[in-house]
């Protein structure tokens, strides 16, 4: 048995997730978690026996530590990716990596000059039903494609931007962004993962129906670089709340899902169809989406599966599932379509990182 990968989460929000991920995950030992908040690191410290840090640079040198999830407020993340990878550790970094590609691309030199690995999340990319669909679309199962869209009609409270940990949120300084940098994001990246490289945005943001300072809706149209087109809508103000859908179509089919579940499947051999569906289609008692309304309601399963990939990465010398340059396209396009929304013009998005 080789001897298992030490991981460090710094950031006890959504960290906890990872702690609990990693707790689950093969081949993978949880063995200090580190935060600035007391209250909420050292019953964390307590539940997974483990080292408890209010210092990152302490943390830093901790001999043990192989790998540390930066899991703390979204600006934050390059440098403190950065400063791990300088400290010889592997990464896996939260969405978004950082608000901005400049950042992300710093932190792309500074894991390549260190020769860590660097995993990131973007959950819904592992899973099952969002792979089985982009493997028939890359087997030319929908034709050529020509639209996909993406709506997220997600609800967050006054609470959720108050408070210690909430007021970071929805700032255009530290969250980079509102409802299309910190939520519509997943859906974004997503239409991205279905349909590759955008090519160029339009779009539309802005406050409605909260006291904060970015937008709690946004609007985009995305003109992919294949040329197909599509559309992508992000709100925290829907009352009540809906899952996430999204619609694809090509020259030979469709698909929809809902909240990760197939609700029309057209495309491939009726065989195929029958397969997916009853795979992947959508039951009614599937279809209430909890984290549309509580952000706390994320699943651990994704993060576990590239927690998992990251350990064999390491072992295996590769490049992990999600890498820093796919996971940097997202945040080129939320930065163009946050342009395109200031200026009123359409935006060319940098197609490098896919
Ligand atoms: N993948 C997902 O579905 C998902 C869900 C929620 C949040 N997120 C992302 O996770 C990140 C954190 O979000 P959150 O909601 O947990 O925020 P949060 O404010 O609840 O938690 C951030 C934590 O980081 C700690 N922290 C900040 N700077 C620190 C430092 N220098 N040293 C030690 N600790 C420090 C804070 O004290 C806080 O406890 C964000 O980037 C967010 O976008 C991802």
């Amino acid at each position: 048995m080789p001897k298992p990968v030490n991981f460090a989460v710094v950031g006890l929000g959504m960290g906890q997730h990872h702690c609990k991920a990693i707790a689950r995950a093969r081949g993978a030992r949880l063995v200090a978690v580190c935060d600035t908040d007391e209250e909420r690191l050292l019953p964390v410290a307590k539940e997974y026996a483990c080292k408890a840090y209010t210092s990152y640079a302490a943390m830093l040198k901790d001999p043990e530590i192989d790998v540390v999830s930066v899991v703390t407020e979204s600006a934050c993340h390059a440098t403190m990716g950065i400063q791990a990878a300088r400290a010889g550790k592997h990464l896996v970094m939260e969405k978004p990596v950082d608000i901005t590609p400049g950042r992300i691309q710093r932190l792309e030199r500074a894991v390549a000059a260190a020769g860590v690995k660097c995993a990131c999340i973007f959950q819904s990319r592992m899973d099952a039903c969002n792979i089985a669909i982009k493997q028939a679309v890359n087997a030319g199962k929908l034709g050529k494609l020509i639209g996909l869209h993406g709506s997220l009609p997600w609800y967050r409270g006054p609470d959720y931007f108050a408070g210690i940990h909430g007021t970071w949120r929805a700032t255009w300084a530290i969250d980079g962004g509102g409802s299309l940098m910190n939520q519509g994001i997943h859906t974004l990246d997503l239409l991205i993962f279905f349909g590759g490289a955008v090519e160029s945005v339009c779009g539309f943001h802005d406050v409605h129906n909260h006291n904060i300072e970015a937008e709690d809706q946004a609007v985009g149209c995305l003109r992919y670089a294949n040329g197909a087109l599509g559309t992508l809508f992000t709100t925290t103000c829907c009352v009540p709340e809906g899952p996430q859908v999204i619609y694809g179509y090509g020259s030979k089919g469709s698909f929809r899902t809902v909240a990760n579940r197939l609700d029309l499947y057209a495309m491939g051999s009726e065989k195929d169809r029958a397969r997916m569906l009853e795979r992947f289609g959508r039951d009614a008692a599937a279809t209430d989406d909890a984290i549309a309304r509580d952000p706390m309601a994320v699943g651990t399963d994704g993060h576990l599966m590239i927690i998992e990939d990251l350990v064999r990465a390491i072992r295996e010398n590769r490049a992990p599932v999600i890498p820093l340059s796919t996971a940097r396209h997202a945040v080129e396009v939320v930065c163009a379509l946050y342009k395109s929304g200031r200026t009123g013009k359409a935006v060319r998005v940098a197609t490098d990182g896919r």
